[in-house]
């Protein structure tokens, strides 16, 4: 999405770890309308899927999963994070193991929100190493419902996530795919600007 791309080149910061910082429009101050136009793409290429629910992890992926489910007319839940439960009888619960921040957290989202016959959109704001993603579809099949895919704002395709999803059979859309972070200069996959 060539809006996206240009504000990535425009603002993005590369940091030491192969981490792009882009807290001036996703992950710290949040662009309404990019997260919109982000939301609003998303949806397009999962129009016809059938999507009941979007899942996303807080707390960023929840600007660009809520503007994709106001597009497809549909509820959105976050997974909560937690680093220990300890009732978790009405919840369904996952960890996510973050590489990036060394730590492991528990996620989870209430039963009483997962219906029998949902069919989720997962959201995220990157994908990485895959970690969130995975999360949620372990409670996806804790709960037997459909994930009809992933849809990312920022996929680094040069991390195994999203090549080890698609080897799996999993849809994944990404509106923009970075190739590279080396010494500090961000590139894109061929076909994107
Ligand atoms: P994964 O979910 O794809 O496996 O990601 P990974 O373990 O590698 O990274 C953990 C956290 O760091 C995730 O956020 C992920 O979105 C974020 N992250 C990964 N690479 C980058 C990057 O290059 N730039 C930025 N800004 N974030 C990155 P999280 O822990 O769930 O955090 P949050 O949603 O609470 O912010």
């Amino acid at each position: 999405m060539q809006e996206l791309i240009d504000l990535i080149r425009q603002s993005g910061k590369v940091l030491p770890g192969n981490i792009l910082k882009v807290d001036g429009f996703l992950n710290h101050q949040v662009s309404p309308v990019l997260m919109q136009h982000c939301g609003q793409e998303l949806a397009r290429r999962f129009q016809d899927a059938g999507v009941t629910r979007v899942w996303t992890v807080e707390s960023s992926g929840i600007a660009p999963a809520l503007m994709t489910a106001l597009a497809l007319g549909v509820p959105m839940i976050f997974a909560r994070k937690h680093k220990s439960l300890t009732l978790t009888d009405d919840l369904y619960t996952a960890d996510v193991y973050s590489y990036t921040k060394k730590v492991t957290n528990h996620i989870s989202i209430a039963k009483r929100f997962v219906q029998p016959h949902d069919k989720i959109l997962l959201v995220d704001d990157f994908l990485a190493n895959g970690q969130a993603v995975n999360g949620m579809m372990e409670i996806a099949a804790q709960a037997g419902v459909q994930v009809v895919g992933a849809g990312i704002v920022i996929e680094k395709s040069f991390q195994p996530g999203g090549k080890e999803l698609r080897q799996a059979g999993v849809r994944v859309e990404s509106l923009a795919k970075i190739k590279s972070l080396a010494g500090g200069k961000v590139s894109f996959e061929e076909g994107e600007a």
